[in-house]
């Protein structure tokens, strides 16, 4: 068990995470020293660590997903909350239900925090200003996804170090419609880490320049002096028309494989949020070589997430004391 004395410890005072821009250096700190602890008892241990026993969580995800819904459910569960997971496909927003009034309504059922995936930029803050539970920000659209960049850092302090100040990471992609790329950007700047950004052009317009990164759009030049390549799958279901030729012409230019390996550097990692389009951005040989830290981010994903949930109750815990 961990030291109530350590847990009541941290300034974190956000009863919300809906984007990852607003946290300072130090409330980033405090996620990956809490998030670090949490790792530690999670692979250690197959038991629940009760310090939200008997709180009501709600997973209300209106877009698919796998690693994201299953994490914070996990860490739910393993932080000793109770989970109840709203599909929208069964609610009443098919009804014709407004997003504010489902959530007023799962509000009134008693629930204690309502962590929400939406296809909208905004969804979550828009909750966060009218409901007095916690709202956690699961990816609202192209905008953000904040326990992601979370997760990823985390994953990038294991094999580096905890300061990253230095460090270069490339993000590699479809840039434009990814919340991943965005809130990894802030995240990383926040902590001191060159980011460049690389793809094609059609998906990285230069306005991102003016978030203080490097845009390459040539493969080996982005890549050859990265200490983590973190890869981004093409986001067909946000894109309304087509931003290069085909699939294939996409992997033939930007794809990462096993001939290409030989332009990393020797120790650089190779990162993805999934889901993995194998043979798109990422062959299988790379994806599943030693330089993968693909599953290690997700399970990441759940330690990272348990202090994300523990930190925002325990914020709205002393906020009504
Ligand atoms: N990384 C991520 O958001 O994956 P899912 O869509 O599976 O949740």
């Amino acid at each position: 068990m961990i030291a109530s004395k350590f847990l009541d410890g941290f300034n974190w005072s956000r009863k919300d995470l809906t984007n990852i821009k607003d946290l300072s250096l130090a409330e980033i700190n405090e996620v990956m020293s809490l998030a670090e602890v949490f790792k530690k008892t999670i692979v250690s241990e197959s038991g629940t660590l009760p310090y939200q026993q008997g709180k009501n969580i709600v997973t209300f995800f209106l877009e698919p997903s796998t690693r994201t819904r299953n994490a914070f459910e996990m860490s739910a569960r393993r932080l000793g909350a109770n989970v109840l997971a709203v599909n929208s496909s069964a609610s009443s927003i098919t009804k014709g239900e407004t997003l504010k009034d489902t959530a007023k309504n799962l509000e009134a059922i008693t629930s204690d925090m309502i962590i929400i995936r939406h296809s909208a930029a905004g969804a979550a803050e828009y909750l966060a200003e009218r409901l007095a539970i916690p709202v956690v920000n699961a990816g609202d659209g192209a905008h953000a996804h904040p326990t992601q960049a979370l997760l990823d850092s985390f994953t990038l302090r294991e094999r580096f170090g905890q300061n990253l100040s230095g460090l270069h990471v490339t993000i590699l992609g479809d840039i434009l419609f990814s919340r991943v790329a965005r809130s990894n950007i802030y995240c990383l700047q926040r902590q001191g880490v060159e980011v460049t950004l690389a793809g094609p052009s059609t998906l990285i317009p230069r306005d991102f320049e003016k978030m203080g990164v490097k845009i390459k759009y040539d493969l080996r030049d982005a890549v050859s002096d990265a200490d983590a390549v973190m890869l981004l799958r093409i986001q067909h279901e946000r894109q309304g028309e087509t931003h290069f030729p085909s699939i294939g012409e996409y992997a033939n230019v930007f794809g990462l494989n096993q001939t290409r390996e030989g332009w990393l550097k020797k120790d650089a990692i190779i990162m993805h949020p999934g889901p993995v389009n194998r043979g798109v951005e990422l062959d299988t040989y790379l994806a599943d070589s030693p330089r993968s830290v693909i599953l290690k981010q997700v399970t990441n994903g759940v330690a990272v997430r348990m202090a994300v949930l523990h930190l925002c109750l325990q914020a709205a815990e002393k906020s009504r004391r």
